[in-house]
């Protein structure tokens, strides 16, 4: 499917975003290693988490939709060693994280199993989590000298292990912490990163009763270990959905839009630090505590952005929001330099070659670095005729690109927001029901 995009004379709205993606996924994932039955409320509409549920589902894991409105799910958990040998291959879809973390899941279980993917997933870098559930004990294999999937693992009594990350990924920490629970008496499992990264899953599994510590980017699951008490989950609104519309809101000349409910984990809030760094007005609002993460409202206007540097520590606080950022980066005043990220070339595209590619498109003087871009921003973005690669962060980007730029854009295969937004075309029209300029609906 193709899309057309203009500018339009404003963008005004509230927001009611869809449930976070990484949350969600732990949600169905936990809460079917747990003994009882849970309530999700607001589970993620995209396709990665739907995936994560009919994995489960052939894993024996009873999973019900009790509402499609609040997407509401029932999940009646097996318990800790209560996986059903799956008769057919899982399907990963497009999800890393639903692959990843399940790989952790299995290397513990008396079964065997085949993940596999669509062709995106199956390009993507699975040795970094089959090295170390080998390391506790784990039987997995895959193509390519067991770096990339299908995986076939045949599951096996584990034990604990002190494993230092060569890269921050909560993906790995996860599907490591997940195998650590079958390990019952046998030793500690400690993840060590270099940065700490997203730690959803320390915090759902500190709320279902289980023995996690973190400090800083140390996460250890001490024994006795105890197995995860089912919990009922609202799930916040998905950050990553969130910042297109903030970056929108803040380089359209004539926006305003609040966001209701929005999962401000700090481990996921590296937007909002830049697009403050940069000069956005940016509020954030009502502040609470929901299942032991952080909630808050989100108001952005119309802003002057000038240019930041964004590396570091910084950057697995917002690599999956990288895409949408370098749109921002165009507009905003001076050089903006995106370093030690090369961990987007292993997204679902590779996202630091495409987005040069398609934003040099659109007129942007973007130049290609091995682990990141350097933006010349301060002129316009031009319509033009671009591609998502299939990829739905570059989709979305595109979209806001095109939505503050001269003319038309055209993205091809625009569908595909839907692995994790499926209302993000609609919810654009919405915003941006003011007449084009130019005076074109
Ligand atoms: C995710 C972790 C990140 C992120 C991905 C979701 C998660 O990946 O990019 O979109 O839910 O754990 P890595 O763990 O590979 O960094």
């Amino acid at each position: 499917m193709e899309r057309r995009v203009r500018r339009h004379s404003a963008v005004r709205g509230d927001v009611a975003l869809p449930g976070d993606k990484s949350i969600s996924h732990r949600a169905a994932i936990l809460n079917s290693l747990a003994n009882g039955t849970a309530k999700v409320t607001n589970y993620a509409p995209g396709a990665d988490c739907a995936s994560t549920l009919s994995c489960l589902r052939a894993l024996g894991v009873k999973i019900e939709a009790v509402s499609a409105e609040t997407p509401t799910i029932a999940i009646q958990g097996v318990g800790v060693m209560g996986f059903a040998e799956p008769a057919v291959v899982l399907d990963a879809g497009n999800s890393g994280t639903t692959m990843r973390l399940l790989t952790g899941l299995l290397a513990g279980q008396a079964l065997f199993a085949v993940i596999t993917g669509d062709a995106s997933l199956c390009s993507r870098p699975m040795g970094r989590v089959i090295h170390p559930l080998r390391l506790m004990g784990g039987r997995i294999y895959g193509r390519n000298r067991d770096t990339l999937a299908p995986l076939a693992i045949k599951g096996q009594e584990l034990h604990g292990l002190d494993y230092t990350l060569p890269v921050a990924s909560a993906q790995i920490k996860s599907a490591v912490l997940i195998a650590g629970l079958f390990t019952v008496q046998k030793g500690r499992t400690t993840v060590r990163e270099p940065v700490l990264s997203r730690d959803h899953t320390e915090r759902m599994l500190q709320a279902m009763g289980v023995r996690v510590t973190s400090e800083g980017p140390v996460a250890t699951l001490a024994p006795p270990v105890s197995p995860p008490k089912a919990i009922d989950v609202h799930v916040p609104g998905d950050i990553s959905s969130a910042a297109c519309w903030l970056v929108l809101g803040a380089i359209h000349p004539n926006a305003r839009v609040s966001i209701k409910g929005t999962g401000v984990n700090p481990t996921r809030t590296g937007i909002i630090d830049v697009l403050l760094k940069m000069g956005a007005r940016l509020n954030v609002e009502n502040e609470q505590v929901i299942n032991n993460e952080p909630v808050a409202d989100l108001v952005v206007e119309s802003s002057e952005l000038t240019a930041v540097d964004i590396g570091g520590d910084l950057v697995p606080r917002l690599i999956d929001e990288v895409p949408v950022l370098a749109v921002a980066a165009c507009l905003a005043r001076g050089t903006t330099v995106i370093k030690d990220a090369a961990e987007l070339r292993v997204k679902e595209t590779d996202r630091i070659a495409f987005l040069v590619a398609e934003l040099s498109k659109m007129g942007a003087n973007v130049e290609e670095l091995p682990d990141g871009i350097i933006i010349k921003g301060g002129g316009k973005l031009n319509g033009a005729k671009c591609s998502s690669h299939g990829d739905h962060r570059m989709a979305m980007a595109l979209g806001v690109a095109g939505a503050v730029a001269d003319g038309e854009t055209l993205i091809e295969d625009a569908e595909v927001v839907d692995i994790s937004y499926p209302g993000f075309w609609q919810e654009l029209e919405r915003l941006t029901a003011h007449l084009a300029e130019g005076g074109q609906k």
